[in-house]
């Protein structure tokens, strides 16, 4: 289906997602001080950009890994149906985890996860998430950190994509057609 034209207004700048990230990163530095290592999981393919930011700012001995997850394909509406197309490299038994996700929108993408995750029993297990929009919410899911709370606009940039596209976008914007 061909995409209706639109355009994308600014509704987070990078310098305020920059203080916003450096912010969560001190604050978990600071809950996981313990840690002997922290793993830290991306839900691809949204986080990319924020997982690369985050782990620059946290002060932990970290693992990286990357888990695929997609539910939205190219709409703008959940599937609810989510699949995993890649799983974690490593075991995360009796590990600390941190699943770092973009965004928070129905739910039901980070709850299949954090389901799928619990079965290996990790020590520990935290979630943080840039934005959230809690207007849209049909699952609960415990999310510690969250960057923004959003209103009910399809964002993209930062990572996020609208049919795979603007995931380069510096800064966060909402998606307005222009027809
Ligand atoms: C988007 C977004 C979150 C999820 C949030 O991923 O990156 O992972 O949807 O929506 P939910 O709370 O309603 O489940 P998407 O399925 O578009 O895959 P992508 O990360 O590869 O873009
Ligand atoms: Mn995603
Ligand atoms: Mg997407």
């Amino acid at each position: 289906m061909p995409q209706a034209p639109y355009v994308v207004d600014k509704l987070i700048s990078s310098k305020a997602i920059a203080a916003r990230v450096e912010a969560l990163a001190h604050e978990i530095t600071d809950a996981f001080k313990d840690t002997d290592k922290l793993v830290v999981v991306g839900l691809l393919r949204g986080s990319f950009i924020f997982i690369a930011d985050l782990v620059r700012e946290i002060d932990l001995p970290v693992e990286v890994d990357f888990l695929e997850a997609s539910s939205y394909g190219d709409g703008m509406e959940s599937s609810r149906e989510v699949r995993i197309l890649k799983d974690l490299r490593g075991e995360i038994h009796g590990r600390d985890v941190l699943v770092v996700e973009d965004i928070i929108d129905t739910g039901h993408t980070l709850k299949h996860v954090l389901e799928i995750l619990e079965t290996r029993h990790p020590r520990r297990m935290e979630v943080c998430a840039l934005l959230n929009k809690p207007s849209r919410r049909e699952t609960d899911v415990p999310a510690r950190w969250i960057g923004f709370d959003i209103p009910d606009e399809f964002v993209v940039g930062y990572g996020i994509d609208y049919a795979q596209r603007n995931r380069n976008l510096p800064h966060i914007g909402k998606v307005r057609f222009t027809e």
